[in-house]
């Protein structure tokens, strides 16, 4: 009998069974007194056990874990599944509400965000956001009072001047079109628009500058064959797509959109995006640039090493003009994202260990500073894999200190089988941790997550 086996299914992909909720953790160094919130990380961890010939790591269903911290201390670590209706079914619990967007119900698994002082699992690709509460419960799927068209995106884009979100969202249903999205700072839309686009994309991600909204249009596409034959992410290369990115004016008319052509290549994350000087209305965008996606390796990405790239865009239709940054693999790139939009020096990605060239086996985060062209690597070991280092301001009330504060991030460690969170001061990121935070059971690896400060 042949075994099949699913790389999304094991190792630290494997999902955890428990629901934990811990009190007392061990902590070395010293946790900040000014960090007081919750740092918040989603991932799939499917409930029910999947068919690994078929399971795709993108369909898990959503588990949230959060570490509190305040005063100084780290109050409780806990780890929830967002309960779908089949996710409650399977933990045999009573279904929260029924509210769904085309009739679609998914535990957002992508990325859990604080706004308006609400929590928020998201995901895209059609299903509503599911609302947490503090401590992770599920309160239900969230249509924003009503205000929320469609479906939504697992990366919305603050704008650091106003509070609101831009978010551009795409689903399989609406033919060629996403919808671009503003939500206010009380959680509410005050603004759709639906923009045409080459094709039925896989639309990640987004980046805004203080004119623009950046819209990829690039060759992953749905693909109804797939979905006839029950894949569960019906989403593909296309060898003969064009690929574009498109300029929104961030208060136009859908129809005003600037297209730009691009080679062929798939952009999960931008690192950040600003107006160039000069007001000539071209942008610069740092991106993450994979050489194709989907294209073989179906199950998850795994197509050659992604780079980190400068895309010049001119705002008037030239071609894309290409400026490799940093060729070694990495992924995740952030930013202290009071500079969202804004031109940024500093940037901060996870290194690629099977492709990598930076550490061998070993993981590591980047720092990059944009400006001098150098870049500093913290490497966390053998046998170890982490998540994307999110980025915590000392100091909340100026934008003058970009790089003071702190980089967090959850570092798994092969040989214990034990999860931690780093945090590490951004500026020295070779230096003695700030403060190491062991958690009760590991996290698997997973996708997004961010800091969600106390109210002030
Ligand atoms: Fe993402």
């Amino acid at each position: 009998m042949t075994v099949v086996t699913n790389p999304y299914l094991e190792g630290n992909f494997a999902p955890v069974l428990e629901e934990v909720t811990a009190t007392e953790l061990k902590v070395t160094g010293e946790i900040p007194a000014e960090l007081s919130g919750r740092f918040l990380r989603n991932g799939p961890n499917p409930a029910a056990a999947p068919e690994p010939s078929t399971y795709h790591w993108f369909t898990g269903d959503g588990m949230v874990h959060g570490i509190r911290l305040r005063d100084g201390r780290a109050e409780w670590y806990r780890n929830r599944w967002v309960r779908s209706a089949a996710v409650a079914k399977t933990l045999g619990e009573a279904p929260r509400a029924t509210r769904s967007h085309a009739g679609m119900d998914f535990a957002p698994n992508t990325n859990v965000i604080g706004h308006s002082g609400r929590t928020f699992a998201i995901v895209e690709a059609g299903s509503l956001p599911y609302e947490l509460t503090d401590e992770l419960e599920t309160v239900g799927p969230c249509d924003f009072g009503g205000t929320l068209p469609g479906g939504y995106t697992a990366h919305p884009k603050r704008d650091p001047l106003t509070g609101e979100l831009y978010a551009v969202s795409y689903f399989f249903g609406w033919g060629n079109d996403v919808e671009v999205t503003v939500m206010d700072t009380e959680a509410r839309i005050r603004s759709a628009r639906r923009v045409t686009m080459g094709g039925p994309v896989s639309l990640h991600d987004t980046a805004i500058t203080q004119t623009w909204i950046v819209l990829f249009d690039l060759p992953v596409l749905f693909d109804l064959e797939m979905a006839a034959g029950g894949a569960s992410f019906p989403y593909r290369w296309f060898d003969d797509y064009q690929a574009r990115v498109g300029l929104l004016p961030r208060d136009g008319d859908s129809t005003e959109v600037i297209w730009h052509e691009v080679d062929p290549c798939y952009v999960f994350h931008p690192m950040n995006a600003y107006d160039e000087l000069g007001g000539g209305g071209g942008i610069v965008l740092d991106v993450v640039r994979h050489p194709s996606m989907f294209r073989t390796h179906l199950l998850g990405p795994s197509e050659g090493a992604p780079t980190l790239e400068r895309w010049h865009i001119d705002g008037h239709g030239a071609a894309v003009k290409e400026e490799r940054l940093d060729d070694r693999g990495q992924e995740f790139p952030r930013i202290d994202e009071r500079r969202l939009g804004l031109e940024h020096r500093f940037g901060y990605s996870v290194a690629v260990a099977e492709h990598d060239d930076i550490l061998g086996t070993e993981s590591g985060l980047v720092r990059h500073d944009l400006v001098a062209g150098t870049s500093e690597v913290r490497s966390f070991g053998r046998g170890t894999t982490i998540g994307e280092g999110v980025f915590v301001s000392s100091a909340t009330a100026t934008v003058a200190g970009e790089d003071e504060g702190w980089l967090m991030t959850l570092v798994y460690s092969g040989d214990t089988d034990a999860s931690a969170l780093h945090i590490l001061n951004a500026g020295d990121l070779g230096g003695e941790a700030q403060a190491v935070i062991e958690l009760p059971q590991r996290v698997p690896a997973g996708f997004h997550g961010n800091w969600v400060p106390d109210p002030a």
